[in-house]
């Protein structure tokens, strides 16, 4: 497979495997049923950390730990005798802020890495019993900026106890660079018509304005040695369960389906991020090798990131 963009060859994540010892790390992946968020979860698990799933069921829960034990049994025997001691299932539905706080409360341990992954994007306005946007709810304000904010006193205490700070890694999108303004008072388009790529790519600058407030205002590192890295992530086009009609997308197959890259070669960057110390902090690390990508102008814009964090406290209370 080919990244398309540049014609470079994709690397998979699971290449990590057998190249590290997560051994009493804790790893929080969220959408971890699916797509980017399963693999994820099952190369943590092939590295030897404790991984901590977050998924709507229960169901989905026990289908998904069978699922990685298995992934972990055929990757990785050598780390499979302990596996099913090192998963935890966590529930969470994201369309609803009491749920994420229940989520959040659900873990007592230090966290040593969240990737907030969980994501969709509504085919039709819906609007959450808190009453936003669903794509805005689910993507941004709950499965980042509330999962955050909540985690972060056990990121801070992984960053004390281990003496390595924490990373907190957003997965966001290339198309946050199609918004051309995140008007705010009308973020759950009550005024304006919905159109579910602008409702996906304003969540999507979000989590990225979100990285950037953390990174030069909230917790520089450079004030604190133990305060956690915040980092986004850009997979690029991922053949994932995300192209389905309830998100607004023809059903698949179809022309260059097939193609995309799997969730395995997209999820690398995460890797790069999580198990490297070379990125700066703050930045956007893209397909297919984790490189640096570029941020819009809005993605930098400090008064919006401002504005954005105002706001996201007040929106969830
Ligand atoms: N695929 C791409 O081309 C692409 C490109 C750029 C960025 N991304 C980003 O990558 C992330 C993962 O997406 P994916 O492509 O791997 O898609 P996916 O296979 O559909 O996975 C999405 C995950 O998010 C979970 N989720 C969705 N809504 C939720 C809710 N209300 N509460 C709790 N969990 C919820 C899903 O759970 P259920 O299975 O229960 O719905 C699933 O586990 C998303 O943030 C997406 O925006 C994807």
């Amino acid at each position: 497979m080919h990244y398309k963009k540049t014609g470079e060859k994709m690397i998979p994540a699971s290449t990590w495997i057998g190249q590290r010892d997560l051994t009493g790390y804790t790893i929080v992946v969220t959408g971890a049923n699916s797509g980017l968020g399963f693999i994820t979860s099952c190369v943590f698990a092939c590295l030897g950390a404790n991984v901590h799933i977050g998924v709507r069921t229960k169901t989905k829960g026990d289908e998904t730990i069978q699922q990685i034990v298995e992934y972990v049994n055929e990757h990785e025997p050598g780390r499979a005798l302990d596996v099913q001691k090192r998963l935890f299932a966590h529930y969470v539905e994201m369309s609803d802020f009491a749920s994420v706080r229940a989520f959040c409360q659900s873990f007592q341990q230090p966290i040593d890495i969240l990737v907030n992954n969980a994501g969709l994007q509504a085919n039709e306005k819906k609007t959450t019993k808190d009453g936003y946007e669903m794509t805005w709810q689910v993507n941004y304000l709950s499965s980042t900026f509330l999962t955050t904010k909540l985690l972060l006193p056990l990121l801070q205490q992984a960053g004390k106890d281990r003496g390595k700070r924490a990373k907190v890694i957003n997965i966001t999108s290339g198309m946050h660079k199609m918004v051309k303004d995140l008007d705010l008072e009308d973020i759950n388009f009550d005024k304006k018509e919905y159109d579910h790529t602008e409702a996906y790519t304003k969540s999507k600058l979000a989590q990225i304005l979100n990285v950037e407030y953390y990174t030069q205002v909230e917790l520089p590192p450079s004030e604190s040695p133990t305060s956690p890295l915040f980092y986004g992530i850009i997979p690029g086009p991922v053949k994932t369960n995300i192209y389905r009609q309830e998100n607004g997308f023809e059903q698949p197959p179809w022309d260059g389906f097939a193609d995309r890259p799997s969730p395995d070669e997209a999820a690398y960057p995460i890797f790069v991020c999580a198990l490297e110390d070379y990125a700066a902090p703050g930045s956007l690390l893209a397909v297919p090798d984790g490189r640096e990508d570029t941020k819009s102008d809005l993605a930098q814009d400090m008064d919006l990131a401002k504005s954005l964090w105002n706001y996201s406290i007040d929106a969830t209370g």
